[in-house]
């Protein structure tokens, strides 16, 4: 946004681009991060096992403490993850059009990454089943998918599970699972619970707001997580980060908030794309799909108007941006210039 200011000399910008909370952070996060600067400053290396917020976790979730694994956001245990089971020539299998980590990760431990077509702007498990090969260690899957939104159900994850071989590790990406609202969608933590072979991720970056702090944990059987341990960095995680997420996990209000805002806006942002008959594809995230037709020059033209979104063209969806959810009168602000592009061709 800053580029944005200087470059173009944009005033106010307004970013939809990164999935990010409109809200901003937790306040109940934001002030157990203070309250741990104050105390217990900066000049110790953090606890390197992050005992109270993995007892947190483990005890909201109902697991063991040693099915936790704390990561610097989400990302950090993708990375951990392929470095611990892959290594050259082996074979992830990752759905085209997903989020990009799981591609630069699998990449950087030499590893050969396997891409599944989506089917109807969803992962196709009955595909994904058949790519494995003896060669394949790992499948990553999202839940609710990022960019289409779509989420995996209950009995196709259980039929997919039944059929592929025991030894392969399934990546359950839940970033925006606290966004989901469809009841036939994969309890993911049950399974973990019944041994299989799964782990799930979860972020305080999306629903609690905290992107710039980077905390995430995974949730997985003890035999996995004591692999990853062998080679997670001892203080992956900071002071401040384990603070704040001990605490957003204790605002309720914070989150409420957030699912009911980006609910309310969700289906105000529906229904000013069906006045302007602009296709979409309806979402159980905090971001959908829009086709909107050649969707570089519409991020080009968006982006002069000072509104940042994303281009899927790189995701293979030529005509499609993708936005979240904003504040109203940002969602506001984008429709206008969303129709003001369009007219202008
Ligand atoms: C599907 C998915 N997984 C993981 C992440 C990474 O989240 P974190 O901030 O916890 O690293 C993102 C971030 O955009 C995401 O979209």
């Amino acid at each position: 946004m800053e580029e944005l200011e200087r470059e173009l000399g944009i005033n106010r910008p307004i970013k939809l681009a990164s999935n990010e909370n409109p809200l901003g952070s937790s306040p109940m996060a934001i002030k157990a991060i203070n309250l741990a600067l104050e105390l217990d400053g900066l000049h110790r290396y953090p606890d390197g096992s992050g005992f109270n917020l993995s007892k947190k976790l483990a005890d909201m979730l109902e697991v063991p403490q040693d099915n936790i694994v704390l990561g610097n956001g989400s990302d950090d245990i993708i990375t951990i993850l392929t470095r611990a089971f892959l290594k050259n020539n082996d074979e992830a299998v990752i759905s085209e059009s997903s989020f990009l980590m799981y591609e630069i990760s699998v990449r950087s431990c030499g590893a050969k990454p396997v891409f599944v077509p989506l089917k109807s702007f969803a992962q196709d498990l009955d595909a994904i089943a058949k790519a494995i090969t003896p060669k394949t260690r790992i499948v990553f899957l999202t839940n609710p998918h990022n960019p289409t939104g779509s989420i995996i159900k209950a009995e196709d994850f259980t039929d997919f599970l039944d059929r592929i071989p025991s030894d392969v590790i399934t990546v359950m990406d839940e970033a925006y699972i606290e966004f989901a609202t469809a009841t036939d969608s994969i309890n993911s933590i049950d399974l973990v619970k019944a041994g299989k072979p799964i782990v799930v991720l979860r972020t305080f970056s999306k629903a609690y707001g905290l992107a710039g702090l980077r905390i995430g944990y995974g949730v997985m059987p003890g035999m996995i997580t004591s692999i990853l341990e062998r080679i997670r960095p001892p203080f992956n995680t900071g002071i401040l980060a384990q603070a704040g997420a001990i605490a957003a996990l204790e605002d309720k209000p914070f989150l409420q908030k957030t699912l009911k805002l980006v609910k309310k806006e969700i289906s105000f942002l529906y229904s000013e794309l069906d006045i302007l008959k602009l296709d979409y594809i309806p979402t159980q995230a905090n971001f959908f799909l829009i086709k909107t037709g050649n969707a570089k020059q519409i991020f080009d033209a968006l982006l002069k108007e000072g509104v940042i979104v994303r281009s899927m063209a790189s995701y293979g969806f030529e005509d499609y941006i993708r936005i979240n959810v904003g504040l109203h009168e940002e969602n506001v602000r984008f429709i206008k210039t969303l129709e003001k592009v369009m007219k202008n061709g």
